[in-house]
């Protein structure tokens, strides 16, 4: 519904909340209230955005940086929104490292950040690792079988090699450091790291860009139903 139109609704009489006539366009709702405009019930939640960010090295992957030193993402994303999409609250769909660079989603949708990040969901993550030595095919093999890390069994993954000193390694998991400790424990130290994709959404602007996903890219390439609720 749109703004003007649910504005008028409102003063009108016709929406209640939890049972009751509510008058006023800003009354706080709760997520979980029942919202009915002439007794039919309407969803509040607004529909789900991702965001593919191209997240530059030198910015952290939270809302403060601790040390005060680097940017946030938050702070390189949000102001170069247009203002309906910068009225969400945004939340970053798992973590690169601050010198980590590439494929970064964001989203509105609290749900889809837990289906995104949940290790069942087994979304692949590919990454292109710089590393220190030589990478040869008898190096990477353990990966392809799951080797153990101190915090437990990392999952085969997909390992090739792209160039003597470059790995492409793809895993369906998002452990602290995953890809770091799984070349590190293979004498692969990594210099360098980006990520190309997460599930079939692969990463298409520049440095500091980024694009609204389409809903068939967040169904089919990300296996998540996007809300369609009301377009608050
Ligand atoms: N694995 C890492 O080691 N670092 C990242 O930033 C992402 C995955």
């Amino acid at each position: 519904m749109p703004l003007e139109e649910a504005d008028e609704a409102i003063r009108a009489g016709r929406v209640t909340v939890g049972g009751r006539v509510v008058r006023q366009p800003l009354a706080p709702v709760a997520p979980d209230a029942v919202v009915r405009v002439e007794g039919q019930r309407v969803s509040v939640s607004p529909v789900t955005r991702v965001l593919a960010f191209h997240k530059p090295a030198g910015c952290v992957t939270s809302t403060v940086d601790a040390e005060e030193r680097q940017p946030t993402v938050f702070e390189l994303l949000v102001p170069s929104l247009p203002s309906e999409l910068a009225r969400y609250s945004w939340h970053a769909v798992g973590r690169l490292d601050r010198n980590t660079t590439g494929l970064l989603l964001f989203t509105n949708d609290e749900r889809f950040v837990a289906h995104a990040t949940a290790p069942e969901t087994k979304l692949p993550r590919r990454y292109v690792a710089r590393v220190q030595g030589q990478a040869t095919e008898e190096k990477v093999e353990p990966l392809r079988h799951g080797i153990r890390l101190d915090d437990g069994p990392a999952r085969p993954a997909r390992a090739k090699l792209r160039a003597p000193d470059v790995v492409e390694l793809t895993i369906t998991e998002g452990r602290h450091h995953q890809v770091k400790r799984m070349l590190g424990a293979v004498g692969l130290p990594v210099l360098a790291l980006h990520r190309e994709a997460i599930g079939r959404v692969v990463l298409d602007v520049p440095e500091g860009g980024w694009r609204v996903l389409g809903d068939s890219e967040v169904s089919e390439g990300l296996g998540y139903t996007p809300r369609q609720g009301a377009r608050t």
